[in-house]
C-alpha cells in the first residue's frame, strides 16, 4: 500500500505527537509512526508521567506518616503499594488514550510499527511485534519526514540491567515491593526523583555519584543546598565515586565502588549491598533501525542527529527534533522544537530561546532552574547582581510548613535584565514560569519586583528575590 503525506513523523513522544498536531492544524496531511503499543513515547509511558504520579502518591504517604501529626492530625497509615501502582498505571493509560483521541480529532493517521527511512521521501513501516498475524509492511510516501525517536537508557559497563534487581528508570517504576535498601547510581534528575519515591515509601537510599556534587548543570549553590536537604530526608550520598561492577544474587546486589581518582571525598574501594540498584547515569539518542547510515544522515560523536537552525538534517526533507538531537533532554523542549520545526516547514518563521527553557526536578522541595547559573556568568565574565530570598521568610511557606529553600534571581549588573533564576522550594517548577515569561519578554528584575503578587503566596518569594537583586527586599 502506498500513500502520500506532507509529513510523516517517526516517534510519538511529546516531540513527535505535538509536532503532528501542529502540522495538522497548519493543513499538512500527517501520519505518525509509533512502534510501541501506546502513544506518548518515553514521557507518557515510562518517564515524566508515571514518575510524577508516584512522586505525588509517595509525597502524600510521607506527609501522612511524618507530617500530619505536626498539624494536629493523628492517623494510622499503611501502605497499599498495589493500589498506588494501579493508580499510576491508570494515569498513564488515561493520558496515552488522550493522545490517541487527539490524533483522531486532528485526522492524523496513527500507524503502528517500526519506521525506517528508505529514501528522503519514503518511510517503510514494519508491523509491530504485537500486530495481528498477516499484518503487512507498508510504505508511506511523503514530502517531509520528522525523526522524533527520542532516547534510551545509557548502560553502565559491568552492570547488567535485569529490570528486577538491577533496574533502569522503567524497572524502578514497576517494583512489586518496597526494597529495604536501594542503591542509586547517578545523582541526576532520575536518581533523585525515583530515589525520593522509594525513600519516602521506606527504602534506605544510597546515591553513588561520579562527580563530587549532585545535579550537574544546576547552579552550584542549588546543588549543595539540595544535597543537604535530601540528606536531612535520609538519603545517603557517596560522591566522587564510581561503580565498577555489580553482582546480583538471591540475597541482593553487591556493588563494587571505588573513588574517582583525583577527586575528593570518594573514600576507599569497597562493596555496597542493596536489594535493588537503579542505574540512572543519563540517556543516549535512539536511532536504531531508522536506516540513517545508509541515508547519509550526519550524527555527532555521541550519536545525536545534527540539524541546522530549521531542524533539518543534512538530507533535504529529513528533519529531527527532541532527545534524539541532544541538548536538554526534556519533554517541553522536544515539544517546542517539534512545533517550531513544523511551522518553519509550513513557511512560517520561528525560533527557540533555549535560555528560557526551565528545568525542573520534582523532588520535595522541587528544584527549578532557568537561564544562566552563577558559574556560567562568572566564566563568561558577565557582571551580575544576585537577589536571593529564603522560603523561611515567606509567610505562605511558613503556613504550609514548607520553608526549605530559596529563590535566587541573577540580573545583569548594568541593565538589570534577568539572566537566570534558580529555585529550591515548594512548587518551584510552577513558580519559575513567571521568570520564564519575564526572560522571554526581556524584562528586568525591577519589572518583576513592581508586579503585584497575591498575598500570602509562594510567588511573593519571587517578587522579593527580584527586589533583592536591586538591594531592596522588604522581608529580610
Ligand atoms: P520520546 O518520548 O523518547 O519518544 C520517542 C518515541 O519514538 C518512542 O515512543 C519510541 O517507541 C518511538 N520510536 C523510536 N524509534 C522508532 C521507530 N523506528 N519507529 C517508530 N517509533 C519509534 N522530561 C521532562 O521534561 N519532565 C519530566 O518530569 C521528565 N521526567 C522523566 C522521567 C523519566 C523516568 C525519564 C526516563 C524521562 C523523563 N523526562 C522528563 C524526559 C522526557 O521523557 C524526554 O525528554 C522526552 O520524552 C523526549 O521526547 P521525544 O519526543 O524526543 O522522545
Ligand atoms: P542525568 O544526566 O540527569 O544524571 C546522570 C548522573 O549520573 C549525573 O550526575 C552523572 O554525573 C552521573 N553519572 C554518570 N556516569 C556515572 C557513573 N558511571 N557512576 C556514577 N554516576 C555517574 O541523567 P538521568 O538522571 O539518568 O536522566 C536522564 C534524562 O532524563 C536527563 O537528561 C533528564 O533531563 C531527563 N529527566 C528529566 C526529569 C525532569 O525534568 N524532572 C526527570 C527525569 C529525567
Amino acid at each position: 500500500m502506498s500513500e502520500k503525506y506532507d509529513l510523516v513523523v517517526i516517534g510519538s513522544g511529546p516531540g513527535g505527537y505535538v509536532a503532528a498536531i501542529r502540522a495538522a492544524q497548519l493543513g499538512l496531511r500527517t501520519a505518525i509512526v509509533e512502534k510501541y503499543g501506546t502513544l506518548g513515547g518515553t514521557c507518557l509511558n515510562v518517564g515524566c508521567i508515571p514518575s510524577k504520579a508516584l512522586l505525588q502518591s509517595s509525597h502524600h504517604f510521607e506527609m501522612a506518616t511524618d507530617e500530619f501529626s505536626h498539624h494536629g492530625i493523628k492517623a494510622q497509615v499503611t501502605l497499599d503499594l498495589k493500589t498506588m501502582m494501579g493508580r499510576k498505571d491508570q494515569v498513564v493509560q488515561d493520558l496515552t488514550q488522550g493522545v490517541e483521541f487527539l490524533m483522531k480529532k486532528n485526522k492524523i493517521d496513527h500507524i503502528v510499527g517500526e519506521g525506517r527511512i528508505t529514501s528522503p521521501g519514503a518511510v517503510s513501516v514494519e508491523p509491530a511485534k504485537s500486530a495481528k498475524k498477516g499484518a503487512k509492511k507498508k510504505t508511506l510516501k511523503t514530502e517531509n519526514i520528522m525523526i522524533a525517536t527520542g532516547s534510551e537508557v545509557t548502560p553502565l559497563p559491568g552492570v547488567k540491567i535485569d529490570e528486577k534487581q538491577i533496574v533502569s528508570s522503567a524497572g524502578a517504576l514497576e517494583l512489586k515491593k518496597v526494597p529495604k535498601t536501594l542503591a542509586v547510581v547517578g545523582a541526576g534528575a532520575i536518581g533523585l526523583e525515583l530515589g525520593s519515591v522509594w525513600g519516602r515509601l521506606g527504602a534506605k537510599v544510597t546515591v553513588v555519584e561520579f562527580l563530587d556534587y549532585i545535579l550537574p548543570g544546576m547552579d552550584g549553590e542549588v546543588s549543595k543546598q539540595m544535597q543537604r536537604i535530601l540528606a536531612k530526608q535520609g538519603m545517603d550520598f557517596k560522591l566522587a565515586t564510581k561503580v565498577t561492577a555489580a553482582k546480583a544474587s538471591k540475597a541482593g546486589v553487591t556493588l563494587s565502588v571505588e573513588p574517582v581518582s583525583g577527586e575528593k571525598g570518594g573514600g576507599k574501594k569497597e562493596t555496597l549491598k542493596a536489594d535493588v540498584v537503579l542505574v540512572s547515569i543519563g540517556r543516549r539518542p535512539f536511532t536504531e533501525g531508522l536506516g540513517l547510515k545508509k541515508l547519509g544522515v550526519d550524527m555527532d560523536g555521541h550519536g545525536f542527529i545534527t540539524v541546522d537552525e530549521d531542524f533539518q538534517t543534512n538530507v533535504e526533507g529529513v528533519f529531527a527534533i527532541g532527545d534524539v538531537i541532544g541538548g536538554a533532554m526534556l519533554a517541553h523542549k522536544a515539544e517546542d522544537e517539534g512545533v517550531v520545526c513544523v511551522e518553519i516547514m509550513a513557511g512560517q518563521s520561528g525560533h527557540i530561546d533555549y535560555d528560557a527553557i526551565p528545568g525542573v526536578v520534582y523532588t520535595w522541595p522541587e528544584v527549578a532552574n532557568l537561564g544562566k547559573t552563577e558559574e556560567q556568568l562568572k566564566e563568561a565574565g558577565i557582571a551580575y547582581n544576585v537577589g536571593k530570598f529564603p522560603f523561611s521568610a515567606n509567610s505562605r511557606a511558613r503556613c504550609n510548613a514548607d520553608a526549605d529553600g530559596f529563590v535566587k534571581i541573577l540580573a545583569d549588573a548594568k541593565t538589570d535584565a534577568v539572566l537566570g533564576c534558580h529555585i529550591i522550594g515548594p512548587e518551584a517548577g510552577d513558580l519559575i514560569q513567571e521568570v520564564a515569561v519575564a526572560m522571554e519578554l526581556s524584562a528586568s528584575a525591577e519589572d518583576i519586583a513592581r508586579i503585584s503578587h497575591g498575598h500570602p503566596g509562594l510567588s511573593e518569594a519571587v517578587k522579593e528575590a527580584a527586589l533583592a537583586a536591586g538591594g531592596r527586599a522588604i522581608h529580610i
